[in-house]
């Protein structure tokens, strides 16, 4: 391979390259030392041309005659003429370094310094890698393809116990790469909650000409006030708690004059909607604590998510022990929901999962959660890695507006998903991962076309690969509505 080591600084290799050979951004090569024990393995993440004077001087160096001509006149004895040409030509591949291997073991650091006139250069084919950095495992799952064609298998463990981003501007493919991602954990047998945003996740259990699939038993979809409602005999007080102060903002006072109401219809034995207002109606308090404590419940009786029947009641716990048997996903459908049911449903949502991880009648839950910031309150974001995380509560989110994430997010996601991005605020954001380099970031995400994913994180043992990601044979709901769809 006609490439040539010329710069190192840091972890950052440059190297010039010549015309004919093919090299594009996310690329990766090995430099080898001449008695080949060391290796370098390291990833193009840019190519510019070498148009600098003093790369030219360096590569004219290294030309056989080293260059002499050039202090001749003008003529062209030795036919330079052409290789000026090509050395125009030559690219400067700016290449990060991603391991050192030595005698077979790889290692992250980068302070070998091969030699420059003796070290080889040549191209580290994808197959190659994965089989160096052990990229397979004993539950595959194929995202798709690389470019050279090689298809990129994941390990499904190495999405349990973790926490995932899928992010890229809209209409990349994020839903379809979460969709794939979950339909292959319910496959080894996961519990999978979907909250799904946009109604898009309903349909999973069908293919695109209608036809049951192997998934067909195993997606629950729980429309919030159609087929998911609950009782308030179900509820724990401290969920409803939750919803009153998070969902409904509730002031302290009055949540203490409701603790008690609920305390006294509880043993009454008459906890239901009926009774709740009637209960606040004659209760005797302050009258801004009644009408706090009145457009509360007013909230909640129009969400039609709670209901007095207990044959309506949709026993969510009931999908999630089936789901656990035998694998399975309940999707949350929150499309046509409002804003504050929204929040209701998920609170309620999360407060169930953790009571039935906490009595260890659930082991572990894989969660897909899209566009999060619209429904998950501000407390559950620091919650959802560390607390959550802790009682088996395994989070991927998905977003097309990356700085909803907070910081503290990405740098705990153990596995970054990245689609297209142009805008370099949105690219910004997600540069502040621990997992990845803002540079590879900036520099890869730009350039990638829709469907197409540059993986990062413990799934790819951190070498950042490109994947064109697999189609899904399953009827899709996600499309956009348009006016003119059907009228040509
Ligand atoms: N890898 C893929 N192969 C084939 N079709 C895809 C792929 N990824 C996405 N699509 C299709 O492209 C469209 C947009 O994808 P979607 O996942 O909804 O994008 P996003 O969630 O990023 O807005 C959908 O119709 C989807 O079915
Ligand atoms: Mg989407």
């Amino acid at each position: 391979m006609l490439v040539k080591l010329y710069k190192k600084e840091g972890n950052i290799v440059q190297i010039l390259s010549f015309p004919n050979e093919t090299v594009e951004k996310g690329d990766y090569l090995l430099i080898e030392d001449p008695n080949g024990r060391k290796k370098l393995i390291i990833q193009v993440i840019d190519v510019q041309f070498a148009n600098i004077p003093g790369i030219l001087e360096e590569l004219l160096r290294s030309l056989p005659d080293g260059g002499e001509v050039l202090q001749g006149e003008n003529f062209d004895p030795l036919e330079i003429a052409p290789h000026i040409t090509y050395i125009q030509d030559a690219r400067l591949l700016r290449c990060k370094i991603r391991a050192t291997m030595e005698n077979g073991s790889l290692r992250p650091s980068s302070s070998w310094l091969p030699s420059r006139p003796r070290s080889t250069i040549k191209k580290l084919p994808i197959p190659a890698l994965l089989k160096l950095a052990k990229i397979d495992g004993k539950l595959p799952i194929i995202l798709g393809s690389t470019k050279d064609s090689t298809v990129l298998t994941i390990d499904a463990s190495s999405l349990d116990g973790r926490l995932n981003i899928i992010t890229g501007k809209k209409e990349t493919g994020k839903s379809h790469l979460s969709k794939l991602l979950m339909l292959n954990l319910v496959r080894y047998g996961a519990a999978v909650v979907v909250f799904d945003l946009n109604g898009e996740y309903v349909s999973l259990g069908m293919t695109s000409d209608e036809k049951r699939n192997a998934y067909y038993n195993k997606i629950h979809v729980l429309t919030p006030s159609q087929n998911f409602k609950v009782t308030l005999k179900q509820l724990h007080l401290h969920v409803l708690l939750s919803i009153l102060i998070h969902a409904l903002h509730l002031p302290g006072t009055s949540t203490r004059e409701f603790r008690r109401i609920w305390q006294s219809l509880k043993e009454k034995g008459s906890l239901n909607l009926y009774e709740l207002g009637e209960a606040i109606r004659n209760w005797s308090c302050n009258h801004h604590v009644r009408d706090a404590l009145f457009s509360r419940y007013y909230a909640l009786v129009n969400s039609r998510f709670f209901t007095d029947n207990l044959a309506e009641a949709m026993l969510l716990k009931e999908s999630l022990l089936k789901a656990k048997k035998e694998g399975g996903a309940i999707i949350i459908n929150l499309r046509n929901t409002s804003s504050i049911d929204r929040q209701i449903v998920v609170e309620y949502v999360l407060g169930k999962l953790v009571e039935l991880l906490t009595s260890w009648k659930l082991k572990a839950i894989f969660l897909f959660a899209e566009e999060a910031h619209l429904y998950l309150r501000e407390t559950y974001w620091d919650d959802i890695v560390t607390r959550m995380r802790h009682f088996g509560i395994f989070t991927t989110f998905v977003t097309n507006q990356p700085d909803t994430i907070r910081e503290n997010i990405y740098r705990q996601a153990d596995n970054i998903f990245l689609l297209n991005f142009t805008n370099e605020h949105d690219l910004e954001a997600v540069s502040r991962a621990a997992k990845v380099d803002a540079e590879t970031v900036k520099s890869i995400a730009k350039d990638l076309p829709p469907h197409q994913c540059l993986v990062l994180g413990k799934v790819v043992k951190d070498f950042p690969i490109v994947v064109q990601v697999k189609a899904l044979d399953i009827k899709t709901m996600g499309e956009t509505r348009l006016f003119f769809r059907d009228t040509n």
